[in-house]
This record gives structure tokens, C-alpha cells and sequence, in this order.
């Protein structure tokens, strides 16, 4: 069985990532179609000596595809996916719009799966970014011993707000190397040389709602009596977020307890004696853990550095991980 597959930004970051990593896991694939705004219309995307010619998504038919992948914003989800899922495609999208709607399943392959055939509906979600990453470092944890707590910082690189996030950084970086002044568009403050706690907009509870998406996604997955609290930050790197993470288990563990079941887990590389930064993560598919101890003041409390490719497991790999398991448990 091969499928006709959109997908829908496919100029963006997380778009050509989608494109490359169909193709690396050999996706069985008949035909696929790039999508993005009119103006990138014609636009020729090359990878592995093939070329790409970009349509425009304005006036798409989906009727006769199987696959689209969503990663163009909130709000073309909201207008076109649905548009999508009437005419019998199923959608993996890639935004918040539908994340923590009843009926639209939240999946992390490697928690989750099981979620997929219980839904009715057509379209999936994709996590946030730094949930996918925390979430799989923490469920194996999780197994062990419930996890009734969780306080998180995140270090987010500029890729997690998209490809003119990164010319940001990169224009930003070369005029103050050059004493020039410096503009200020995609990322709310100076973002070369410097860490910004905010992303995306502030709510009424004075969180963002990235960390407020952090929390309800978590209860969403996880369970919904735990307890969460995220500050989000946006730092001058290019990929990888990283993650400084304190949790609280319902029984005591020994340390080698958790050490054995991270060392065991699916889709997670762990060190003991070694620390990973997102450099090293960028353009591979695992989360990685270090720096795991025991927390110094609180009772089965653990504090643990959690990093991955934000723009791979954070979101190309883990929708099409979704994709692979669709095919697998042949829904699709
Ligand atoms: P385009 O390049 O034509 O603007 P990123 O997250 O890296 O900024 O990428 C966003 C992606 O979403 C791009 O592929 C962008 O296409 C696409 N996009 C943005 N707005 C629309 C729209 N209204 N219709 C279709 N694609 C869109």
C-alpha cells in the first residue's frame, strides 16, 4: 500500500524536515505535494537530487490525498484542515489549533499510540515541541513511579519560531559583529547574545502560552492531576531545545532505578557520566538525558537535563512517527 501525501508549509523549517525525514524512513510513499503560501508558488525545493516544485495551498483539492502533513500556523489549520478531513484525508498537524480538543487525539508515539485507533475523527495532533521531548524522557520515569509533579525551564532555540526566526539570529549576530544596528521582528527582544523569557503571548495568568501549552498538553498525555509549571525561554541557538526538569514521584526510588529504565527506553540515548547540549542533538532523532540525580532538599524528588532536536522528535519525526503508526496498526 503507497499513499498520496501533502504536505502543507513545506517551505517552512519544520516543512523541509517533513519532506527529509518521509524519505530517510522510507514512508511508502505514491505521490507527494508540496504546499505553502501563493507567493512560494513554483518555488523548486531540491533534496537528494530531486527536485520539488512548490504549489500554492489557496484552492487545493485534498480529495485525492491520503496524508497531509500540517505545519503552516494556527491558522491555516484551522481553515484548511478540516476542509481536508471532509474530503476523507487524514491530517497530522503540527500546530496547537486542535491539540486539546476532546476529540482530537494528542499523540507521542512512543506513549500513546494506542490513542489512535479509539479516535473518530481524522485529523491528529503533533505536541508542542518541549512537551514531546520532556514527555519522553519522563514516561519511562513515569512507569515506575507516578509522577505527581513536574517544574520545568526550557532553553528553546530560535527554530521553534520558524525559518525567519533563524535569519533573525543570524542578521542580528553579523551587525552586532559589525557595530550596525540591529532590527527586532520575530523574536520579541534582541535575541543574539541574549535569552528572552518569552514565547509566544502572555495569557491572563501572566504564563506564556507556551508554558501554559507545556501544562495542558502534559495533563492531556500523562494524567490530569499533575501538577506543572513551566518558564519557557527563547536563547540565540539555531536547533535543539533543551530542558531543565524537576520532578516529583509518588514512591521513593533508588537513582539506579530510573537509570535502568531510561537506559532501556525506545527513542532515548541517556548518559550517566556525560552531559549532552543541543549541538550535540541537532540532526538526530533521539532525546537525550543526563545530569539525573537525586534532589538535595525533597523526598522522592529528581532533577534531570533533558535536549532534542526540536525541529526532528519535537516535530517532523514525531508526525511522522504518527504517520508510521497509522500504517501499522492499519487505520490508514
Ligand atoms: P511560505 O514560505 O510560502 O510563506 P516557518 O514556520 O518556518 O515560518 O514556515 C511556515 C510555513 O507555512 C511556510 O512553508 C509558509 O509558506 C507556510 N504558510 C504560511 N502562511 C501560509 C498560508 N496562508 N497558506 C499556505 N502556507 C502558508
Amino acid at each position: 500500500m503507497k499513499y498520496n501525501v501533502v504536505i502543507v508549509g513545506a517551505t517552512g523549517a519544520v516543512g523541509r524536515k517533513m519532506l527529509s525525514t518521509l524519505l530517510e524512513r522510507s514512508f511508502p510513499i505514491k505521490n507527494i505535494i508540496l504546499l505553502a503560501s501563493k507567493k512560494s508558488e513554483g518555488k523548486i525545493i531540491s533534496l537528494n537530487d530531486q527536485k520539488y516544485v512548490v504549489q500554492s495551498l489557496e484552492g487545493f483539492n485534498f480529495k485525492n490525498a491520503d496524508l497531509a502533513f500540517f505545519s503552516a500556523g494556527s491558522e491555516v489549520s484551522k481553515k484548511y484542515a478540516t476542509l481536508a478531513e471532509k474530503k476523507g484525508c487524514y491530517v497530522i498537524d503540527n500546530t496547537s489549533f486542535f491539540r486539546l480538543h476532546k476529540d482530537i487525539p494528542l499523540v507521542i508515539p512512543e506513549i500513546n499510540s494506542k490513542e489512535l485507533a479509539k479516535a473518530k475523527r481524522k485529523i491528529i495532533a503533533n505536541p508542542n515541541c518541549s512537551t514531546i521531548q520532556m514527555l519522553v524522557a519522563l514516561k519511562p520515569i513515569h512507569d515506575l513511579s507516578k509522577i505527581t509533579e513536574i517544574i520545568v525551564s526550557t532553553y528553546q532555540s530560535v527554530s521553534g519560531a520558524g525559518q525567519k526566526a533563524i535569519e533573525e539570529l543570524n542578521k542580528q549576530t553579523l551587525d552586532i559583529m559589525n557595530e550596525k544596528n540591529i532590527d527586532i521582528k520575530y523574536i520579541p527582544k534582541q535575541i543574539a547574545f541574549n535569552v528572552v523569557p518569552q514565547i509566544d503571548i502572555f495569557l491572563a495568568n501572566q504564563f506564556t502560552k507556551e508554558e501554559m501549552k507545556m501544562v495542558n498538553e502534559t495533563k492531556k498525555i500523562l494524567h490530569d492531576s499533575i501538577s506543572v509549571n513551566a518558564t519557557c525561554v527563547r536563547v540565540g541557538t539555531i536547533i535543539g531545545h533543551a530542558e531543565s526538569i524537576f520532578i516529583k514521584l509518588e514512591t521513593d526510588q533508588e537513582l539506579k532505578s530510573l537509570e535502568r529504565k531510561l537506559d532501556a527506553a525506545k527513542g532515548i540515548k541517556f548518559s550517566k557520566s556525560d552531559y549532552f547540549t543541543p549541538v550535540d542533538c541537532s540532526g538526530k532523532n533521539w532525546v537525550y538525558v543526563s545530569r539525573l540525580r537525586k534532589d538535595i532538599n525533597k523526598e522522592n524528588a529528581f532533577n534531570l537535563w533533558v535536549v532534542s532536536d526540536n525541529l526532528l522528535k519535537g516535530a517532523a519525526l514525531n508526525s511522522v512517527q504518527i504517520a508510521e503508526s497509522l500504517v501499522e496498526q492499519k487505520i490508514i
